[in-house]
């Protein structure tokens, strides 16, 4: 069946798995088709609507990963497997799967920016090599530690928090040390997805440009304010770039140019 994607289609919750205090991870059953990196619009009627990232999908499910921080999100933590919400998309690009084909990968993601990237990090034998360098807050704030514990069987994850406690024996500090201690035998070689909170970004790539590893190899994902997801209120307008049609995904040879 073909998906509308400017039409709210209802899709009925089927698994709701609490990550941490504040970020729910839902997956529902729906027939849209997303690919790795793009987002979709949540409705509830009478609240509203917001976007959010695809964590991940197959054929008649898809999942997202959702933090409590308002209106919206509120009230989809209350929702129950079976409860029914609304959904448009899939938008935005995506991140370009055949780049990556058989290339080495190294992915920086911080806190949420796991959320888009993982389902490309499931499909890690597709590429020549991967390394995941993942940073949260403190030990309470990591999502999927369960998947982490799998992609570690797969291939080199470096998970990080700035700030420890008394249970946590593993690294701490921000991701942009651990990018400095990476081996990259061939940085001009290497392709480089950075998803996270500006300043995360903004760092994190200068540190990867620091290695050596050319502008045109860095991706980056923006989770800039958005409203319709469709190129029409302008919310998410930079400049003359629409980031919900153009985007959330870019080039950093782009995106180095779309700051206000
Ligand atoms: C492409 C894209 C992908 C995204 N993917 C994800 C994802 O995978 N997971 C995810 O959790 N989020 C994601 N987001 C972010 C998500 O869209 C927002 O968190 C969401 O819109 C919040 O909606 P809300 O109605 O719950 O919050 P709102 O009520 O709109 O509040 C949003 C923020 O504004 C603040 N705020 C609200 N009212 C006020 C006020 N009166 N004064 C000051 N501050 C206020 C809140 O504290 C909160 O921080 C994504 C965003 C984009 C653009
Ligand atoms: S979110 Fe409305 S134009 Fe991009």
């Amino acid at each position: 069946m073909t998906v509308n994607p400017y039409l709210p289609q209802s899709a009925k919750i089927i698994s709701v798995k609490p990550q941490t205090a504040v970020d729910y991870t839902f997956i529902m059953e729906s027939e849209i088709k997303p690919t790795s990196g793009q987002f979709v619009e949540v409705s509830l009627p009478k609240v509203g609507e917001c976007p959010i990232s695809v964590s991940d999908f197959g054929e008649g499910w898809f999942e997202m990963t959702i933090r409590r921080v308002g209106k919206v999100t509120n009230v989809l933590h209350q929702l129950k497997v079976g409860d029914v919400i609304f959904v448009r998309g899939p938008y935005g690009n995506g991140f370009l799967m055949d780049k990556y084909r058989g290339k080495e990968v190294v992915v920086a993601a911080g806190g949420t920016g796991l959320a888009p990237v993982k389902s490309m990090l499931n499909r890690s034998r597709e590429y020549g090599g991967l390394t995941l360098l993942a940073g949260f807050k403190s030990p309470a704030d990591v999502l999927f530690p369960d998947q982490l514990k799998m992609w570690e069987q797969d291939f080199n994850v470096i998970l990080t928090v700035d700030r420890g406690d008394d249970n946590w024996h593993g690294n701490v500090g921000l991701i942009t040390q651990y990018v400095k201690s990476l081996q990259l035998a061939k940085p001009d070689e290497v392709e480089v997805i950075v998803v996270g909170p500006p300043l995360m970004m903004k760092f994190t790539v200068q540190e990867f440009l620091g290695l050596g590893v050319p502008e045109k190899n860095i991706t980056v994902s923006f989770e800039r304010k958005m409203c319709c997801g469709i190129g029409k209120c302008g919310h998410c307008k930079i400049d003359d770039t629409y980031v919900c049609l153009e985007g959330p995904v870019f080039n950093y040879t782009r995106a180095k140019g779309l700051i206000d």
